[in-house]
């Protein structure tokens, strides 16, 4: 009867086939065979218990695997920038200073966030082949005294971990609150919010922890919760800590509404969690330091490089490796997935055209999966030396 008013045709929407590739790139990561099943679960509704109660299994997870006692811990609706943006929005108010310790991209989105929220964003720029040092940072908060510090502990881009252990009493000797990004290193790499003073953290979902990308937890100490109870500005409303801790139920008193999560992604984190405490996070730590440690010697083996010179400044989750002159970085990648069905990736922001970024994480920490990469890797070299070189 109303066909007539349609101005726009329907269109043809085919089934398309898609083989998955093994993803060994510095995330997506594969997700867990149980995490798969996971996300088939049923639809939960935003006011039942059952919802609530799988809540509560996320906050006591997400406090294992961020060490804090805090009671402020929750996840986003969102990808890992939406931690990175709710700790921001949350923390610093509109002109107010906050110090971004810049060796990647992730800083640099931190740095454009801020700046959009009005805030004094003030970056340290360091080169993108080693992480900061403790003097350093301190010469740069004692010289600004910011109201926060933003560092990212595991760089994606660039393959590199920051030493945190330490700076939080740093940071605080100034004023300063001390907020990390861990979506690249958490679970992979041993991290201590509660020993380590961090006032804020963000993780997401797609990379150690093996899930779908789309839920990014955050947790906040008690000088971060002081620090938004007592705030005169308002954040973004979806981002709003303190509308969402209830929501959360946070404190054990409430059970509310605020927006409607994702089932599925609720589901699908809950069982990375699982995972995650089965294995105990000491063995999923020395799991990808032994996986990655194999994945280096083979690498060596072929005489390739890593871009991070000091080997304690090279990322256990993701490696940046230098291909000897002449190879195209990308016709590698393209080969390797083209070829073998094994999807790495090359250099990204500062670290563009200058070395692979291979990730060895989650479910895909492996002897076998670093062998399946390093043999299509090899076929690679081989198969290309002549039109490239
Ligand atoms: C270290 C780091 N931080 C933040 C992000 C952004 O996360 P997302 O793409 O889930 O928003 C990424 C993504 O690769 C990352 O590796």
């Amino acid at each position: 009867m109303y066909s007539t008013n349609l101005t726009v045709p329907a269109p043809k929407i085919v089934d398309r086939q898609f083989k998955k590739p093994l993803l060994c790139g510095p995330g997506p990561c594969d997700v867990w065979p149980s995490v798969a099943e996971a996300l088939t679960k049923p639809v939960l509704s935003p006011l039942c218990d059952e919802l609530f109660n799988v809540l509560d299994d996320i906050r006591a997870g997400m406090k294992y695997l961020f060490q804090t006692q805090s009671n402020l811990v929750l996840a986003m609706s969102g990808s890992g920038h939406t931690g990175m943006e709710a700790l921001i929005s949350n923390l610093v108010a509109p002109d107010e200073t906050m110090l971004i310790a810049t060796r990647g991209i992730w800083d640099e989105r931190a740095y454009e966030m801020a700046k959009r929220y009005g805030i004094n964003a003030v970056a340290y720029r360091i080169p993108y082949n080693r992480s900061f040092s403790l003097t350093e940072l301190e010469t740069q908060l004692s010289k600004y005294r910011p109201a926060a510090l933003f560092i990212t502990h595991g760089d994606s881009s660039t393959g590199t971990v920051q030493k945190i252990e330490g700076l939080g009493e740093l940071c605080h000797k100034y004023g300063t609150l001390l907020l990390v990004d861990t979506v690249v290193s958490l679970v992979g790499v041993p991290f201590f919010m509660d020993a380590w003073g961090v006032d804020g953290v963000y993780t997401s979902t797609q990379k150690a922890l093996s899930g779908p990308a789309g839920i990014s937890a955050v947790a906040f100490s008690a000088r971060a919760e002081e620090k938004i109870n007592n705030r005169k500005h308002d954040p973004p409303f979806y981002f709003d800590i303190k509308l969402l801790a209830k929501q959360w139920n946070c404190y054990g008193n409430t059970r509310s509404y605020h927006h409607t999560l994702s089932p599925p992604l609720i589901w699908a984190l809950r069982c990375c969690l699982q995972e995650v405490c089965k294995e105990t996070l000491p063995k999923a730590w020395a799991r990808h330091a032994a996986t990655t440690a194999y994945c280096h010697k083979r690498l060596q083996q072929m005489a390739l490089e890593f871009l991070i010179p000091n080997p304690e400044d090279r990322l256990t989750t993701v490696t940046t490796v230098v291909l000897p002159k002449g190879y195209d970085y990308l016709e590698v990648v393209k080969y390797m997935i083209k070829k073998h069905n094994v999807l790495i990736f090359p250099g990204l922001g500062p670290t563009a055209g200058k070395s692979l970024r291979i990730g060895i994480m989650g479910v895909n920490s492996t002897i076998e999966v670093v062998d399946e990469v390093v043999n299509a890797l090899t076929d690679a070299l081989r198969a290309l030396t002549k039109s490239s070189l």
